[in-house]
Formats: structure tokens, C-alpha cells, sequence
């Protein structure tokens, strides 16, 4: 017999042992869930490339948001999704828009019952695709992050909770936190995509949103080869006034989830995106794994790696189906 003292399986030998032990947890409150919101009426629009997830206009958005909340999901992020775009993305701070009207519809029936987040960029309005305005062949920082000001205050107006710029333009947090400030809305937290990546993973979401951009976005979003520079992008958003930091994406780039928790105390929020969900979808219809356990195990992994929140597409199904 070996003469072992270190024996690990020892608190592997029950399902309850396992339980006592297990050191990270998936739960409702910490997943937040994305909508795309259209213009008009009656109106919901399965996304192709995205099983199960469905573009909707208010009134069936806020039936949606109804059910989500049931199953304990209380954060909801909004994408608008426009079919009036122009050069600047001027209609992006339109109170009228898709998100204004979704904000007010849903504050009016929940009010501050759940939290509503809103994507700040420009992508979904401007003509060109780009999260930013284009002059020439170059997107012009400061002229974008005027535009973006504009869009998060009137979000702020409508009813927002927390906005959310996901353009990775340079100051833009520190120049939204002092539009929002000067207009009395201190109480509004900015969540900024800090480290959001140049990354193949985000194909369906473009289709979802119609805002597949000319050329690439190599010249605002980071690298994927650089890790360092993701910790100089968190500390200068944190620096800026962001209330909560985002890695995006999730999987490919847990390292850098881990690595911020080590340079802030603040909330570290994932993005577990489209590609990411496509794929375990993609998988489990072709019999390639098993959903439930696929999705527990991405999800688990986030949270592993130090992310207190996730965003995904994936959260109204394994809460409802429990697979978490
Ligand atoms: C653009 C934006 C993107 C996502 C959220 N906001 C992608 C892009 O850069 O085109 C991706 C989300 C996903 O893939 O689920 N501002
Ligand atoms: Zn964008």
C-alpha cells in the first residue's frame, strides 16, 4: 500500500464533500443579459446566426424583460439597433430611438426594481459602421467622443442606471463622467469596456445590429496580442471615473480577467460575446458536447478567473433549464 498522507480525492469522494468545497458559483444576480431593441411595434426578429436570441421592438422587449425578471435576472443591457443612419451617428442621441423609448418604457414598469445599462457607441448609426466619427479614411477621436457624451447623457435623462461606452475611443469616460456630472447626473455609473479586443468573435452581434464596419476596428480596439496594454486601458478608465471595468471577450482572454482584479478593487465585469455563444450553440445542435454542461463550465470559468459579472446570451436559458 503507498504511504500517502496527501490525499486530494479525499474531498472528491461525495457529491455533498464536493458541494462543501466548491470554491465559485454562477448565480442569476451576477449575469446580465443584452437585448436589441428595434423601432415599432409587435415586432420580434429571430437573430440567424444567434439561436434563440430575437431583436424586439418596446412593447415586446419589456414582456421579455417581465419573464427574465421571474427567473431573477434584474440587469439588462440595451442595444439599440437603427435603420436611420448618418455620417456622424447623430440619431445615436436621439431620446426618441429604440433605447430612449425602451429606457423609459421599462423604468415606467420596473423602475429602479431592475438595473438598465446601456451601450454607448456609435456603430449601430453610423452609416460607415464605425464606433466613431469617420473623416476621410481616419476616425476622429475627440469629434466621437463629443458624440458619445451626447448619447450617454440622453440615456441618463431616459432613465438609464449604468452606460456603458464600448467604442474605445481615447478620454471617453473621463469626458462622459463630466457631462453627466455637469447635467446632475452624478448618481449614474459608467461601466466601460476598458480591454475590448479586436477579435473574430464578434460576427453575429454585427449581424444582429447591421453594423458590420468598413474595413476593421484595428485602430481604436486592442491588439490580441497584448496583455500589458489591457492593464493600462483599466487603469486609465479607472483613472477616468469608470465605476466598474469590462474584459471583452471572455474566453480567450481570461489572463486578462485575472490580471485586472490584480489592479483594482472594483467590480470586473466579462463579456462573454456572440462568437462565444454561437459556438457552444453550434456545437451542442452538431452533438459535440452537452449544453448545459458547455455553458456551466464557460460560465464557471469567467467567474474562476475573477470576473464578478458576466454578460451573456446565455442566462435566460440556464437559469431557466438550471443548469447552472
Ligand atoms: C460595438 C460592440 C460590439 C459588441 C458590443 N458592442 C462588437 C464590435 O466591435 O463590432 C460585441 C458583442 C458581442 O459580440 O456579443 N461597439
Ligand atoms: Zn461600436
Amino acid at each position: 500500500m503507498l504511504d500517502l498522507t496527501q490525499r486530494p480525492r479525499r474531498l472528491r469522494r461525495t457529491a455533498a464533500l464536493r458541494e462543501l468545497v466548491a470554491e465559485t458559483d454562477v448565480l442569476a444576480r451576477q449575469l446580465i443579459t443584452p437585448h436589441f431593441v428595434v423601432s415599432g411595434q409587435d415586432r420580434v426578429e429571430p437573430i440567424a446566426t444567434m439561436p434563440g436570441i430575437a431583436r424586439m421592438s418596446v412593447d415586446r422587449l419589456v414582456e421579455q424583460v417581465e419573464a427574465d425578471v421571474e427567473l431573477g435576472l434584474r440587469a439588462h443591457l440595451l442595444f439599440g439597433i437603427s435603420e436611420d443612419k448618418d455620417e456622424r451617428g447623430n440619431v445615436a442621441a436621439d431620446p426618441s430611438g429604440p433605447v430612449g423609448s425602451a429606457l423609459v418604457a421599462l423604468k415606467e414598469r420596473f423602475g429602479d426594481e431592475i438595473v438598465l445599462i446601456t451601450d454607448v457607441c456609435l456603430c449601430a448609426y453610423t452609416t460607415h459602421g464605425h464606433c466613431g466619427v469617420l473623416e476621410g479614411e481616419t476616425i476622429c477621436n475627440d469629434a466621437s467622443v463629443e458624440q458619445l457624451c451626447n448619447m450617454a447623457l440622453t440615456h441618463a435623462k431616459a432613465g438609464a442606471h449604468i452606460v456603458s461606452p464600448s467604442d474605445m475611443m481615447d478620454g471617453r469616460v473621463g469626458a462622459i463622467r463630466a457631462r453627466l456630472d455637469e447635467n446632475g447626473f452624478e448618481e449614474v455609473a459608467i461601466l466601460a469596456y476598458s480591454a475590448k479586443y479586436a477579435s473574430a468573435y464578434y460576427g453575429p452581434f454585427r449581424d444582429a445590429c447591421n453594423s458590420s464596419p468598413k474595413g476593421d476596428r484595428q485602430t481604436y480596439q486592442m491588439d490580441i496580442r497584448n496583455g500589458r496594454e489591457a492593464m493600462r486601458e483599466v487603469l486609465l478608465d479607472l483613472e477616468e471615473g469608470a465605476d466598474m471595468v469590462m474584459v471583452k471577450p471572455a474566453l480567450a482572454y481570461l489572463d486578462i480577467v485575472a490580471a485586472a482584479c490584480e489592479v483594482t478593487h472594483k467590480p470586473i465585469v466579462v463579456y462573454n460575446v456572440s462568437g462565444e455563444y454561437a459556438m457552444v450553440k453550434n456545437a451542442a445542435a452538431n452533438g459535440l458536447g452537452d449544453e448545459a454542461r458547455l455553458v456551466r463550465e464557460n460560465l464557471l470559468s469567467m467567474r474562476r478567473a475573477g470576473a464578478d459579472l458576466i454578460i451573456t446570451y446565455h442566462g435566460r436559458e440556464a437559469i431557466a433549464q438550471g443548469w447552472l
